[in-house]
């Protein structure tokens, strides 16, 4: 986070405290809508040094502030893509244990918030189900069709708004579906998921959210104990860490990160790569008529518009990165967006160019905590505009829109994509 951002998150979070909708308070409070481009303010600190301590003012903050934000005059975040990779890769000296502070309180004690072997012995209980290979399968049995079923209710009527009938819903259905929950739950789980993780924003909201997310869960967690099915519930309700079986509780922390992990990201990566090749028509054509250019597209995608900016660590002893010390205790931030357009990686970062020479990004992160998810959401992204290729023709950004832009400072994306195509009726 900049100095000026500090401000500014500080006015979005206040204006999304009147606002009912779930959906638009998240956004409001992650800067969408009033923060446009964080880039340019990005690029002149980059420049300046790859670290950067932000003041948070000595004002008094609220008790729910995690506590070592909450006495902290000082946060450190980093900005170039070699300082994000060295504190990322260095776990010992920069502990994933900011995020009990923050997301445990709603979540539970979950594999992100956890060090050391305790998060091998957790992830590993779940990575089988995200391996390439597992991936294939949900693609063939989930991803596919939820796709196409909301593809398939547009397809005729010539005009769509991208993000509204499609990015938006269709991640939290593919996640809902792997878990194993029923189908007449999948509308109340995503309102749910977004309430969680708003807990920044509304302490008692959040806290509501959790309880009714584990009432939600424990009827199909006590099924699959009984009767276990092929989904992701199952594989948690069967799973052992050292001959014992994980508690009620510890599988519903694992239940409270895969929601919103699964269907915040993928829904914001997927819109904001949609919108890049909508404004950039011939690179839309060439990926169009090339479909071998979908994976690097995605990649690029992901490095130009990163869904996630902010990610935390904590100092676990007195440090130093990019000649910067800094104090045990402190709260760094991770800008994942600022080191994806680090010019001494990339030339000319803010170009959207899918042709570039490929260069690992870091918008999954890196090092131990590395997105389990990545592979999903790449199979999904392409799955998508597979799709959009096959049963949209001439699929172009509605020439009557206005001001289509990405939005954010936390998470980043488009708000809405409005499009049109010829609409052929389903064979
Ligand atoms: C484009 C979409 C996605 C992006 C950009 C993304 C990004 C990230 C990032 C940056 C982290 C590291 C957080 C940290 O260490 O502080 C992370 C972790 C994680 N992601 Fe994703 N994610 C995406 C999709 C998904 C999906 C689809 C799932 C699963 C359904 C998922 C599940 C997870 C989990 C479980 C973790 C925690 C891993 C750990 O702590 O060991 N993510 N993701």
């Amino acid at each position: 986070m900049l100095q000026k951002d500090v401000s500014a998150l500080r006015a979005a979070y206040e204006s999304a405290r009147d606002e009912s909708d779930s959906f638009e308070r998240f956004n409001r409070a992650q800067g969408m809508g009033s923060i446009r481009d964080p880039y340019p303010g990005i690029a002149l600190l980059r420049a300046a040094a790859p670290v950067h301590r932000i003041d948070l003012g000595a004002a008094p903050r609220d008790a729910h502030v995690p506590p070592s934000l909450r006495a902290a005059r000082w946060i450190y975040t980093v900005v170039t893509y070699d300082a994000v990779e060295e504190v990322l890769r260095d776990a010992a000296r920069f502990s994933s244990a900011f995020y009990a502070e923050s997301m445990g309180a709603v979540m539970g004690h979950t594999i992100l918030e956890m060090d050391g072997q305790e998060h091998v012995r957790h992830r590993a209980l779940l990575s089988r189900a995200f391996t390439r290979r597992a991936v294939e399968r949900w693609e063939r049995e989930l991803v596919r069709p939820t796709i196409e079923a909301y593809v398939g209710a547009f397809a005729e009527s010539g005009q769509a708004d991208l993000v509204r009938q499609l990015t938006f819903p269709f991640p939290v259905r593919v996640i809902a579906g792997m878990m194993g929950l029923p189908r007449e739950t999948h509308a109340e789980f995503h309102r749910l998921a977004v309430e969680l993780i708003s807990v920044s924003i509304d302490w008692e909201c959040g806290i509501r959210a959790s309880r009714a997310l584990r009432e939600l869960f424990a009827p199909v967690v006590a099924a699959r104990r009984r009767a276990p099915q092929d989904d992701l519930i199952s594989v948690l309700a069967h799973a052992q860490i050292g001959g014992t079986r994980l508690r009620d509780e510890e599988i519903y922390a694992f239940l409270c990160l895969l929601a919103p992990a699964g269907a915040e990201t993928t829904y914001r990566s997927s819109s904001n790569l949609l919108y890049g090749l909508l404004t950039h028509p011939d690179q839309l054509d060439a990926v169009r008529r090339d479909r071998r250019l979908i994976p690097q597209a995605i990649e690029e995608g992901l490095r130009w518009e990163c869904p996630l900016l902010g990610i935390m660590r904590l100092a676990t002893c007195d440090a130093e990165i990019g000649g910067v010390p800094i104090p045990k205790g402190s709260v760094v931030s991770l800008n994942l967006g600022a080191a994806n357009r680090d010019p001494a990686r990339w030339p000319d970062p803010d170009r959207f160019d899918v042709f570039r020479a490929q260069r690992p990004h870091i918008a999954f992160a890196i090092g131990t905590h590395v997105c389990l998810g990545m592979h999903l959401a790449r199979m999904e992204t392409r799955v998508l505009l597979e799709t959009l290729f096959d049963r949209l023709p001439n699929l172009h950004l509605d020439p009557d829109a206005r001001d289509v832009h990405v939005t954010g400072l936390i998470f980043r994306s488009p708000q809405s994509l409005p499009v049109r195509f010829d609409g052929v009726p389903q064979a």
